[in-house]
C-alpha cells in the first residue's frame, strides 16, 4: 500500500532549526587536511552528500588543538584561519538546503597515527607525530609508548580549546555542533573506567568520570548559542567487561540533556581494542532507543542500516529521532533521493537534476 508520510521525510524542528527529513551523514574523518585546512575535497565530498538530500550534514571529527587530531591529516578548527574555507563549505550546505552541522573532537591516547590507508600505526616525533594525551598513562595499544597524563592545567586547556573551538564553529556558519564523546577518544576515554584510573575528581565514581564531558559541555554552551541544536555522540557500551555500560549512559544522557544537550548520537564501542562485537544489521539501534525512552531525550541511531525501509522501521518503532548513515552514503550520496521514491515521498530534487526524477 502506498505511504503518503514516511517518517523519515517528515521535518524534525530542533529549538530553531527544522531539518527537511531524518536522514544525517554521520561524521567520517577524511585524513585529507594539511595543518588542519578545509580544502575541495571536503568540499566536494559534503556538498555531494547535501546534493544528494540529506537533511543534516556532519563533518568528520575535526580537532579542536593540534594534538587533538588522529593523524597529522585531520581536520581542524584551532585557529581562526581555519574558518575560511569551512564557511565556503557551509555555505553550499545551507544553499543545497541541508543544515551543516560540525563534530568537534580530542582524539586523547589515540592521537599520532598515520591514517588508515598508510598503516594507521603510531607515529613518534621523528616520523611527524607528537605525545598522545590521556586520563591516565595506559595506551590503546599495549605496544604503544603511554600517553601523558593530564594534569589540571591540561584539562583545563582541553576545556577552553572546545570552548574557542565552538565560537569558531558558529562564526563559521555550522547549525549544530555535536561533541565527539565515543569510540576511545578523550573524552569517552575519561568517562571508561578501563582507560580512567584517575584518583583526583576526574576519576572514580561515575560523577568523577563524567565530569570532564559535563565541563565542555558548559564551555561549549558559553559560546554556542541557545537556539542552536547541541549533539553529544557517545560509546553506549564499552563491549568489555568493567568497562563503560548501558546503564552508564542513561545515567550520563539524563545529565547532558539538564545541562541543554538537545540530541544523544548514539554509537558503540572503540574505547579497546580486540572486544568482540556483535555487528549486525542495526545492531546499535538499541542504545538509541533505550537511551530515547529511558533519559527522555531525543536520539540518534547509527551503525548498518543501509536500506530505506530499515531507516524507516527504526522511526516507525520509536527507536530513535533521526537516522545517521556512515558507509551507505559514501557509496550512494544520492542514497535520500532515491528512499524518497523508494518509500514514495515526494521531495525536492535539485532543480539541477530534475530530469532524472523518478515519476510516479
Ligand atoms: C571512513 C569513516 C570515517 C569515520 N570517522 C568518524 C568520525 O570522524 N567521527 C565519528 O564519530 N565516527 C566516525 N566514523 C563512524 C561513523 O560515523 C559511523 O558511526 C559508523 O561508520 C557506523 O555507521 P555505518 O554503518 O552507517 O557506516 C567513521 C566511519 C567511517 C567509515
Amino acid at each position: 500500500m502506498s505511504k503518503t508520510s514516511p517518517r523519515l521525510f517528515e521535518p524534525l524542528k530542533i529549538k530553531s532549526i527544522e531539518f527537511k527529513n531524518r536522514i544525517g551523514v554521520s561524521p567520517m574523518c577524511m585524513y585529507s587536511s594539511k595543518d588542519g585546512f578545509a580544502n575541495n575535497w571536503h568540499l566536494v565530498h559534503l556538498g555531494t552528500r547535501a546534493t544528494g538530500g540529506a537533511g543534516l550534514v556532519i563533518s568528520e571529527a575535526t580537532a579542536v588543538s593540534p594534538e587533538a587530531r588522529i593523524t597529522p591529516d585531520d581536520l581542524g578548527i584551532w585557529k581562526d584561519e581555519h574558518i575560511e574555507k569551512l564557511k565556503e563549505i557551509t555555505a553550499f550546505l545551507e544553499d543545497q538546503g541541508s543544515v551543516p552541522g560540525i563534530q568537534l573532537a580530542h582524539a586523547g591516547r589515540k592521537a599520532s597515527t598515520s591514517n588508515p590507508w598508510t598503516g594507521g600505526k603510531y607515529l613518534t616525533e621523528e616520523e611527524g607525530g607528537w605525545e598522545p594525551v590521556a586520563p591516565s598513562a595506559i595506551p590503546f595499544f599495549e605496544e604503544n609508548p603511554a600517553p601523558l597524563e593530564l594534569d589540571s592545567t591540561g584539562i583545563q586547556k582541553v576545556i577552553s580549546d572546545f570552548r574557542e573551538a565552538s565560537k569558531r564553529a558558529f562564526l563559521t556558519g555550522f547549525k549544530v555542533l555535536e561533541i565527539h564523546a565515543a569510540h576511545g577518544y578523550l573524552l569517552h576515554e575519561f568517562l571508561s573506567p578501563l582507560s580512567n584510573q584517575r584518583e583526583d575528581s576526574y576519576g572514580g565514581s561515575f560523577e568523577n568520570r563524567s565530569r570532564l564531558l559535563l565541563e565542555v559541555t558548559r564551555a561549549v554552551k558559553e559560546v554556542w548559542p541557545n537556539h542552536l541544536p547541541l549533539f553529544v555522540r557517545i560509546s553506549a557500551t564499552d563491549w568489555a567487561a568493567g568497562g563503560w555500560n548501558e546503564e552508564e549512559s542513561v545515567k550520563l544522557a539524563k545529565l547532558l540533556k539538564l545541562e541543554g544537550v538537545d540530541l544523544i548520537d548514539c554509537s558503540s564501542g572503540g574505547l579497546v581494542p580486540n572486544v568482540s562485537i556483535p555487528v549486525t544489521k542495526k545492531y546499535q539501534v538499541p542504545f538509541s532507543e533505550k537511551i530515547k525512552s529511558e533519559a527522555g531525550v531525543l536520539s540518534a541511531a547509527v551503525g548498518l542500516i543501509t536500506t530505506p525501509q530499515e531507516a524507516e522501521e527504526v522511526l516507525e518503532k520509536e527507536q530513535a529521532d533521526l537516522i545517521l548513515l556512515g558507509r551507505e552514503l559514501l557509496r550512494n550520496p544520492y542514497f535520500p533521493l532515491e528512499a524518497a521514491a523508494a518509500l514514495e515521498a515526494d521531495i525536492k530534487w535539485p532543480n539541477q537534476y530534475l530530469r532524472a526524477k523518478p515519476r510516479n
